[in-house]
């Protein structure tokens, strides 16, 4: 690509994350970093002299001022929604990191201002393009799993303890992000546990237990204080499990050919005798790639056609309306919340969407085999009539 056609990029924040952005971005064929606002000369004089634009500022306003296209912002949660609004308003592109803002009402704002400009606006949920996490995506889709029974993640580290958000805005938008990914589906309840021993006001564990439509659980588990890394993500499915293990190197994925089905049911005692299916284990190769780097390729892409982001706003701000409710669940002793349709969807007639079809909670209701009613064409999306609203828009 010729230097007169890259994409100007000014990177706000070069800490721990922004520091890897500026060596991608530098690496981007298409991108030109020119410019960067970085308030900490400290952290500057850490990152390689060879790194850095010309353009360098403590001031984010001043970097709008300069001929850039595009921000990729890698600053403290608090200030992913102030800085990228300002950015919007300038006509600039947006990828933020996650979480995409602190409140729902933000992120909307922040989803609604790119739309009605024409803006790309992209958060960074990097785990959506990482290779391990897209082998997962296409073998939920080839069915190879069966159905899906629950699933559970653990995303547990030692420190890195944030001053403006707790565990489950730092950690648990990569789990939700994965989950919405390879689901294609919202969950309708939440419910989170934690605790805050260490900073009194910000919960540094905490247990988030989700429900979707079709009464698949999953349970995400985050917490900054344990000295053993653990980032994996289990789905156990009717016909085979599949264990994505981050940490474990050339082998983060491993599929294992184990299933139980019931027998016939025995006249005396009506016991039916399950059968253990044990079959092989497998450990498919995985292609390499680094995901931040094809999350800021994805951003050029999405730039340079217009194509609409795999972690848009839109994403963004679902995974940000999940974690309002599981803070107010966390902070208020584990309480559900209830995330129906109602809440996110309504119709063109005024009428919610459960309302008009008749999926009030369907999800908890159970059909003969004692299984939850299966519900996943779901309000919203089972009626060309609804419009989306609130939370919703760009389905
Ligand atoms: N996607 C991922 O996998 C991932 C991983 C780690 C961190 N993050 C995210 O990256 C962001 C930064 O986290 P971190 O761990 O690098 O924090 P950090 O504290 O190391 O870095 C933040 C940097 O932002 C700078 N900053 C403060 N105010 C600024 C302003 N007004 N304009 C520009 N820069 C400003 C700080 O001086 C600091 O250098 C957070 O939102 C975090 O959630 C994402």
């Amino acid at each position: 690509m010729g230097q007169e056609n890259r994409i100007k990029v000014g990177l706000a924040g070069c800490g721990y994350w922004g520091s890897k952005h500026l060596r991608v971005l530098n690496e981007l064929p298409d991108c030109e970093l020119t410019a960067m606002c970085e308030p900490s000369t400290e952290n500057l004089d850490k990152v390689s002299k060879a790194f850095l634009p010309e353009f360098i500022t403590d001031d984010f306003d001043e970097m709008l001022e300069t001929d850039i296209d595009a921000v990729v912002i890698a600053a403290p949660a608090r200030l992913h929604y102030p800085l990228a609004k300002a950015a919007l308003l300038k006509g600039k592109h947006v990828l933020t990191e996650k979480p995409f803002a602190t409140t729902g009402e933000h992120a909307l704002e922040l989803a609604e201002l790119a739309t009605s400009r024409g803006l790309t606006v992209m958060v960074g949920h990097t785990y959506v393009f990482h290779p391990a996490v897209q082998y997962l995506k296409e073998l939920v889709n080839s069915g190879e799993l069966g159905e899906l029974h629950y699933i559970h993640t653990a995303r547990l580290n030692f420190g890195l303890l944030q001053p403006d958000v707790d565990v489950l805005w730092d950690l648990a938008p990569h789990d939700l992000s994965i989950l919405f990914y390879l689901l294609e589906d919202e969950p309708m309840v939440a419910g989170a546990r934690g605790a805050a021993r260490i900073n009194p006001h910000l919960a540094e564990v905490a247990h988030l237990d989700l429900e979707f439509m079709d009464g698949l659980f999953a349970h995400i588990h985050v917490s900054w204080l344990e000295p053993v890394k653990v980032r994996r993500m289990t789905l156990i499915g009717s016909e085979k499990t599949v264990v994505y293990d981050d940490v474990a190197q050339g082998e983060m994925i491993r599929i294992y050919n184990k299933s139980i089905t019931l027998g016939e049911r025995n006249g005396e005692t009506g016991f039916a005798p399950p059968t253990y299916n044990d079959g092989d284990i497998t450990v498919p190769f995985v292609k390499p790639g680094e995901p931040l780097k094809l999350e800021d390729a994805h951003f050029m892409d999405c730039i340079r056609t217009g194509a609409r982001p795999r972690s848009d706003g839109w994403q963004g701000l679902k995974v940000v309306n999940i974690l309002e409710s599981a803070s107010r669940s966390l902070y208020n002793s584990g309480s559900l919340e209830d995330l129906t349709p109602r809440y996110y969807f309504q119709t063109n007639n005024g009428a919610t969407a459960d309302e008009s079809n008749g999926h009030t909670r369907a999800g908890a209701r159970l059909n003969g085999n004692g299984r939850r009613a299966n519900s996943r064409a779901r309000a919203g999306r089972s009626n060309g009539n609804q419009t989306a609203v609130k939370g919703q828009v760009g389905e």
